[in-house]
């Protein structure tokens, strides 16, 4: 069957060595680069995460797909995402669909320009600010092989570990469900 190519795709989780591979740049706009765009963008619905990058499902192509909107109704798909003039600085409070349950606060550009193709394979350049500026940078990362717990301190590391267990065994809820996940 030509389309069930994606039907079982799975977010791989930390610490499989696949979320560290260099994915390739997209070269062929096809149907299947189509498919797997809609693929991610619903697996991203049904998990509650604001972006997915295609590594996450086993995918080494650079292609991203992000909803920040209140109402999630506002798909994105970038693809071979590119950051210019990254400026300012901002803390950013992350957790990742890959890295379950680890939530902190880094560090990330306030503003991007980003240039990207879109799934005909047309160029664009945007302006992007808050919290758009800030997913971008977290599933960028995602396709060079980075995940956002490479900026935490291993000590500081150690500690939300811990704090997550504990939490598990007095089940209580883990602090900072609220953050939105990337
Ligand atoms: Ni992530």
């Amino acid at each position: 069957m030509v389309f069930s190519m994606f039907e079982n795709l799975e977010i791989l989780q930390f610490p499989d060595e696949r979320l560290r591979r260099l994915s390739r740049p997209v070269e062929s706009f096809n149907r299947d680069l189509k498919t797997l765009a809609d693929k991610m963008l619903e697996i991203m619905y049904d998990s509650n995460g604001i972006g997915l990058a295609a590594p996450q499902v086993n995918q080494t192509i650079r292609l991203i797909v992000i909803d920040v909107s209140e109402d999630r109704d506002n798909p994105c798909i970038f693809v071979n995402p590119k950051i210019k003039e990254p400026a300012g600085s901002v803390d950013s409070s992350e957790g990742c669909l890959s890295v379950p349950e680890i939530r902190t606060t880094i560090k990330r550009y306030e503003n991007i320009i980003l240039e990207y193709q879109d799934l005909n394979g047309e160029r664009h350049e945007e302006t992007l600010g808050d919290l758009m500026s800030i997913c971008v940078q977290h599933e960028i990362d995602h396709l060079d092989g980075k995940l956002f717990i490479d900026y935490v301190p291993d000590v500081k590391l150690q500690r939300l570990r811990k704090k997550i267990a504990k939490n598990k065994k007095n089940q209580l809820p883990t602090e900072g469900t609220t953050v939105r996940v990337v």
